[in-house]
């Protein structure tokens, strides 16, 4: 068991970025990573499809004989989660908005949240955000348009740099000192992020929780990896393939699949 995969999936190319913290943790885990880019993106759809897109991606992985799945979107952790821990048995860690350490730490009781409209109309969202921040100001914005750039390999655009001055202007105004990353595909965006917003505004994403939190319950379930065989990292599209490489590096390899 302990040297099956971690299985690990997102909307699309996004969930990359918490992959590769989790291989920074992890490295002599084997891991299968799917990136559902043929229904990217999740944010725009309903709750119910989320979930059955969050089914079909997790039976696939199940298939594979994953130990532990990892949703590394927070659109379909916020919509489907709870669904998912109570028909599958298997443990699954889910990846959320990190709003509670903006509210704990902002100074000038202002934070900027960037996510999916199915994440901020979610009603996880509302309750983290109800329990943690209700006493500052949170300035919610949908980043509408910009999981599509990312997943047609538009990431160092013009439209996006157009797109995101746009989003960060009524956060900026606000005086927020918190930026919160709130959709995995969001962490590719921080250089650009840094040069158009203000010098004191800290911006913060999940990906590092997931990774340490990924590492605790293998440990609670006995089944870290402790083979020496050679290390496998599968990653699967049944999108754009070079899209996907091009935010791996070339170290790793990218297979289409239909699912
Ligand atoms: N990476 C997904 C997230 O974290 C993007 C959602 C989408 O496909 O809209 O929310």
């Amino acid at each position: 068991m302990s040297n099956n995969p971690i299985g690990i999936f997102d909307s699309g190319v996004g969930g990359t970025s918490i992959w590769k913290e989790i291989h920074q943790l992890l490295p002599n885990e084997n891991t299968i990573y799917l990136a559902d880019s043929l229904n990217a993106p999740y944010g725009s759809k309903g709750s119910e499809v989320i979930t059955e897109l969050s089914i079909k991606n997790t039976e696939l992985l199940l298939s594979k004989n994953c130990k532990l799945i990892v949703v590394a979107c927070n659109t379909a952790t916020t919509n489907a989660i709870d669904y998912l821990r109570k028909n599958f048995d298997v443990p699954f860690i889910g990846i959320e908005p990190a709003i509670k350490p903006a509210a704990l730490n902002t100074k000038t009781n202002a934070v900027g949240i960037l996510a999916t409209k199915g994440t901020l109309t979610s009603a996880l969202f509302s309750k983290t955000s109800g329990m943690f921040a209700s006493h500052i100001k949170v300035v919610e914005q949908v980043g509408e348009g910009i999981v599509e750039l990312i997943e047609s390999g538009k990431l160092h655009s013009d439209e996006m740099k157009g797109l995101l001055s746009e989003y960060l202007k009524p956060m900026i105004s606000a005086n927020i000192d918190y930026l919160v990353l709130g959709c995995t595909h969001y962490p590719y965006l921080i250089p650009m992020l840094i040069e158009l917003l203000p010098n004191h505004v800290k911006i913060i994403d999940s990906g590092e929780a997931v990774a340490r939190q990924t590492k605790a319950i293998l440990e609670q379930h006995n089944v870290l990896n402790t083979s020496i065989s050679k290390v496998k990292n599968e990653f699967f599209t049944n999108g754009n393939v070079d899209v996907m490489a091009t935010l791996l590096g070339s170290k790793f390899d990218v297979e289409y699949l239909e699912f």
